[in-house]
């Protein structure tokens, strides 16, 4: 454990661009790019494997379940499924045998694979739940909603209110719940984003805010700064006339 501890952020770095590679589709609505180019994401995944590990060396008796809820509310917000655990596995066992070669015994490995799928059961479990308590599944939680208002709140915030366009009535949400919105990008990629809730319930609208990411010596945020749709009418008569 303490060697995987030391070289955690080696192997998260190792396991995305591995996994992105093999898999170019999961950056287009799965995963979100502006994490994964900000780097603090990267450690998520792979760091919670290690700690859940830590978990099971000091309580070996139980499960550390209480590290696995935040995640699996992520996780079923974006419709992950089941069968998508297998090529997390594979990827992450990959980039720890890159990173750590021959330390890597059999053993070694045996150990984090059964580490990998206690947490992956316990995280599949714990999304099949969620999944079931709203009646939706992994392909139906994506719902289309029209924009009925866009409040400028402040020239850096802005409230969307969104009213469904299907049959089925919006749930009622407790404090603290965020929706995933899936954004069209320019270029043809769906970027997903949380946003919290920020009105009660009326069985057919949500409303949430979105607040500008400014250029703090990084990129700008690409869907906060779309969202400032006058920003961009501007920008692009601005364009027009050069
Ligand atoms: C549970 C939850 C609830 C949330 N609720 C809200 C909410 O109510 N309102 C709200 O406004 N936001 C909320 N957020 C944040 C929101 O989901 C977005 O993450 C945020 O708005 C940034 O999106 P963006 O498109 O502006 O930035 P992105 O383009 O996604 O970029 C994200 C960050 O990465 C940096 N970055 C991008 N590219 C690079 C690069 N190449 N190198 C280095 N850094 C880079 C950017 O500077 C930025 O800091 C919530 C997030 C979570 C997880
Ligand atoms: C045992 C396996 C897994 C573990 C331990 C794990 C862990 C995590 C953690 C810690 C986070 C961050 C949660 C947060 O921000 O609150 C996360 C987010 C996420 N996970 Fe997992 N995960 C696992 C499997 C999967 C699988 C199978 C997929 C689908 C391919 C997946 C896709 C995602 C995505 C898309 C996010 C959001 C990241 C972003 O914002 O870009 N995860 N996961």
């Amino acid at each position: 454990m303490p060697v995987v501890g030391e070289h955690i952020g080696e192997i998260a770095r190792r396991f995305c661009r591995h996994m992105f590679a093999n898999h170019p589709e999961l950056l287009d609505g799965v995963f979100n790019r502006g994490n994964q180019a900000h780097g603090e994401q990267q450690q998520a995944l792979a760091g919670s494997v290690a700690a859940f590990a830590g978990g099971l060396v000091s309580t070996p008796q139980r499960t550390p379940e209480h590290l696995l809820k935040r995640i699996a509310h992520k996780h079923a917000s974006l419709g992950i499924r089941p069968d998508q655990y297998q090529t997390v596995h594979d990827n992450l066992m990959w980039a720890i045998v890159d990173v750590l070669g021959d330390a890597v015994t059999p053993e070694v490995a045996a150990a984090w694979d059964e580490v990998y799928w206690l947490m992956a059961n316990a995280l599949i479990n714990q999304e099949r739940g969620l999944y079931s308590a709203r009646g939706v599944t992994p392909e139906t939680v994506w719902r289309k909603w029209e924009v009925e208002k866009k409040i400028k709140e402040t020239p850096d915030v802005v409230t969307f209110v969104v009213k469904r366009v299907d049959d089925r009535l919006v749930t009622t949400s407790l404090p603290g719940q965020y929706v995933t919105v899936l954004i069209d990008m320019p270029d043809g990629v769906r970027q997903p984003h949380q946003y919290s809730l920020t009105r009660a319930d009326d069985g057919e609208h949500r409303q949430f805010s979105l607040k500008r990411v400014r250029d703090n010596g990084e990129p700008e945020g690409e869907v906060s700064w779309q969202a400032d749709l006058d920003r961009r009418a501007r920008q692009s008569r601005h364009s027009r006339s050069v």
